[in-house]
């Protein structure tokens, strides 16, 4: 049996986990973190591979993904203990930092380590800091990303290494800021989303967040301060109400295009 744990914000992520499942067997299970029960631990590794999938954020792991990532139960190195094949895949704008390092290390901690590392490009969803690319170069990112995801299901079909290399001295140095840049940027950084006049209530970004972080008073959408900065409210919102800061004003929205709104509600599978 195969699992793969995923998050996603703007379905990126879940688009690669699901070609990646999709190559690898009928026997693979899709797993949405963020619908999993945070106060339950999670024992992943009775299968025989087990597949991490999520977004970089900040050159590091997205928060959510790293606490779930703390209830993940270590691995019982007992003699005759059933090994799994441990292996990640990040999707990121381009730069994907030291993200599968830092997930390495946490899983030292579960007495295993990555087997493997893979990286696509995807267009980036980070709307704050750009504008998503044209159309053209979004066709030509999945192009890629879909050839890279084959290789990559052979690999993991043929429990291939392939661990994540470190180059040093930057990815230490990189390792050590990155996650604390994501945990910073968490800090109350919802205050900068505004409702422009267009929202017609309709409880989209209620659903699609995947930090139970939105709900809605007077028919309108709050934001409660323990934002993912996900993106998924802004990009989802049909009516391209949201808006952060003054930035996002005239930028398109951006989600992955085979992905629907009802696949990323609570994020289930
Ligand atoms: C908060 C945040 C931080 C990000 N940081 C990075 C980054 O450091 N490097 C990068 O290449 N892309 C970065 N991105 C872009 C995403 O990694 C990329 O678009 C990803 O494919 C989104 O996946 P999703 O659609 O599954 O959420 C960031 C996006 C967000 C929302
Ligand atoms: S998704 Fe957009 S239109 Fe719908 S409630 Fe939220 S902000 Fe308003
Ligand atoms: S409030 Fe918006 S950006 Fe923040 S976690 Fe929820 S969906 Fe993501």
């Amino acid at each position: 049996m195969n699992v793969i744990y995923y998050f996603s914000g703007t379905g990126n992520t879940l688009f690669a986990a699901r070609k990646f499942a999709e190559a690898l067997g009928n026997d693979t299970q899709l797993i949405s973190i963020s619908s999993l029960n945070r106060a339950e631990k999670t024992d992943p590794w009775n299968a025989d591979t087990v597949g991490f999938f999520f977004p970089v954020y900040c050159f590091g792991l997205p928060h959510i993904f790293a606490k779930f990532m703390e209830r993940v139960v270590k691995w019982k190195n007992h003699e005759n203990a059933h090994k799994p094949y441990v292996y990640a895949l990040c999707t990121s704008g381009g730069m994907k930092g030291t993200a599968a390092m830092i997930l390495d290390n946490i899983l030292y901690e579960k007495n295993l380590r990555l087997d493997a590392a893979f990286h696509v490009q995807m267009p980036s969803n980070y709307i704050p800091l750009s504008k998503p690319p044209t159309e053209e170069r979004c066709q030509r990112l999945f192009k890629k990303a879909e050839e890279a995801i084959v290789k990559f299901v052979e690999k993991v079909k043929n429990r291939k290494k392939e661990r994540p290399i470190r180059v040093f001295p930057f990815d230490m140095f990189g390792e050590l800021i990155a996650q604390r840049a994501v945990d910073c940027m968490m800090e109350n950084y919802d205050k900068y989303f505004w409702l422009n006049e267009d929202c017609n209530a309709c409880g989209i970004c209620q659903k699609v967040c995947p930090a139970s972080n939105i709900i809605m008073m007077n028919g309108m959408p709050t934001w409660r301060g323990h934002c993912e900065q996900c993106m998924a409210c802004l990009q989802w919102c049909p009516q391209q109400a949201i808006q952060f800061k003054q930035v996002t004003k005239r930028r398109k929205r951006y989600h992955h295009p085979d992905i629907k709104v009802e696949d990323m509600f609570r994020n289930q599978e």
